[in-house]
């Protein structure tokens, strides 16, 4: 293959509305899919019936628990993360028509809003219930409504897993994920009242979040763990060796956060994107000015990649995570349905052995700025 061009001049041209004109949307044969439910729903179940020619899609499994090949992040529905938070009217809709597009696995968290994603969630997928899996995470305290600390103590988890089942309208929550370690709490005493949690048909499986290999390990003694989340991209990828080799050795699936690079790989910025001071972007080291520059050589390469693939950038992204491991579900986190649409046809993207090491080889050379160290993510409880 000719050395792809990290040229700015070269590349400019190839950008996203190129892409967009071609087959990408159409990659997995969702093109014909009319999403007449999703469209016409004003928030609330009453209209609300399940499509017939609901899309079936690759599953995968997490540990015992299967799911789409690629589910839906929900977070920045609400969090204001990346845009401001959106309402129920809005993104129940979205949330639906994912489930038309044959996706099964919705991530939301408890701190998302806080409360409020669980809600919007829970309103959209209480119709299809039986038919999906939820996944939310708990671990954080809160003061006037809002994040305080962390708090895995178990009576604040049992708490924390009522206000869920009551807010995402179920009484079960399929996977269930400690979101950040709390030092002050241990990892087996937060194991064993999830294991609690499970005997009493509050919750299905247990995950971990961000957390070391040994933190992992001592978890799963107690009570076995389902899944790992943790941020894991084409460009951040410090979870590689010690935490993939860790989840393959115990049968723990792995669902990346981040995995289009909070949009930077959805080729959402430019080198001439700035974030205001409270924007979550500006907290983030990869958003530097100086890292967002830099970064566009890793964006060049990656719509190369997509042009040769006939693809969209944020499909070669996601189609690589899903190329390292079997047991990778990646979940990325949209509040639009084509981009939705989008990321599935990542489903119909695929890369030889030889492209993988190929492409690896020219992107491990690129400088990248911000990015986490394990030492700093890999925390123990
Ligand atoms: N465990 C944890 O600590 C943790 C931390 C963060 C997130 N999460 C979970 O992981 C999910 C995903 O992570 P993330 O949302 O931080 O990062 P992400 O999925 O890499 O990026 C999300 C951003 O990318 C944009 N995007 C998605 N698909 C796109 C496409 N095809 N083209 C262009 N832009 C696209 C979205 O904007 P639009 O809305 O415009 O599509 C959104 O702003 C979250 O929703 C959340 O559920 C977990």
């Amino acid at each position: 293959m000719k050395k792809p061009s990290t040229n700015m001049k070269d590349s400019k041209y190839l950008n996203r509305r190129h892409f967009l004109t071609k087959s990408a949307l159409a990659g997995i044969g969702l093109g014909s899919i009319s999403l007449s439910w999703a469209k016409n729903t004003n928030g609330s179940h009453k209209n609300y019936s399940p499509k017939s020619n609901q899309a079936t899609i690759e599953k995968r499994k997490l540990g015992s628990l299967e799911v789409s090949a690629i589910g839906l992040g929900c977070m920045s529905m609400t969090s204001g993360s990346y845009n401001p938070p959106r309402t129920m009217k809005q993104m129940v809709p979205v949330i639906r028509g994912a489930v038309d597009l044959g996706v099964t696995f919705f991530d939301t968290a408890e701190v998302y809003g806080p409360f409020t994603d669980e809600e919007i969630v829970g309103e959209a997928l209480k119709p299809v219930r039986n038919d999906i899996v939820i996944a939310s995470k708990f671990g954080f305290s809160f003061e006037n409504g809002q994040r305080a600390g962390r708090d895995a103590r178990p009576e604040s988890l049992r708490k924390a897993v009522e206000g869920m089942l009551k807010r995402l309208q179920t009484d079960r929550i399929d996977l269930l994920y400690l979101h950040r370690a709390d030092s002050n709490v241990p990892i087996e005493e937060v194991a064993g009242t999830v294991k609690d949690l499970i005997k009493e048909g509050k919750a299905r499986h247990f995950g971990l979040s961000e957390v070391s290999p040994e933190t992992i390990r001592r978890a799963h003694k107690e009570q076995k763990v389902t899944a790992l989340q943790s941020e894991y991209s084409l460009m951040e990828r410090a979870m590689e060796n010690q935490i993939l080799d860790t989840c393959e050795e115990l049968g723990i699936g792995f669902v990346p956060w981040g995995p289009v690079v909070r949009g930077f790989l959805g080729d959402k910025f430019n080198e001439y994107s700035r974030f205001r001071d409270d924007s979550r972007f500006a907290s983030v080291p990869y958003f530097t000015p100086e890292a967002i520059e830099k970064h566009m050589e890793f964006l060049f390469l990656v719509r190369e990649w997509a042009m040769k693939k006939d693809a969209t950038p944020a499909q070669i992204a996601l189609a690589w995570v899903l190329a390292q491991k079997p047991f990778i579900v990646p979940i990325p986190g949209t509040t639009k349905l084509h981009h939705m649409k989008e990321n599935l046809g990542a489903l119909n993207v695929s890369f030889t052995s030889d492209e993988l090491k190929e492409f690896r080889e020219v992107f491990s050379k690129i400088e990248l700025v911000g990015m986490r160290t394990p030492e700093s993510v890999l925390e123990n409880a």
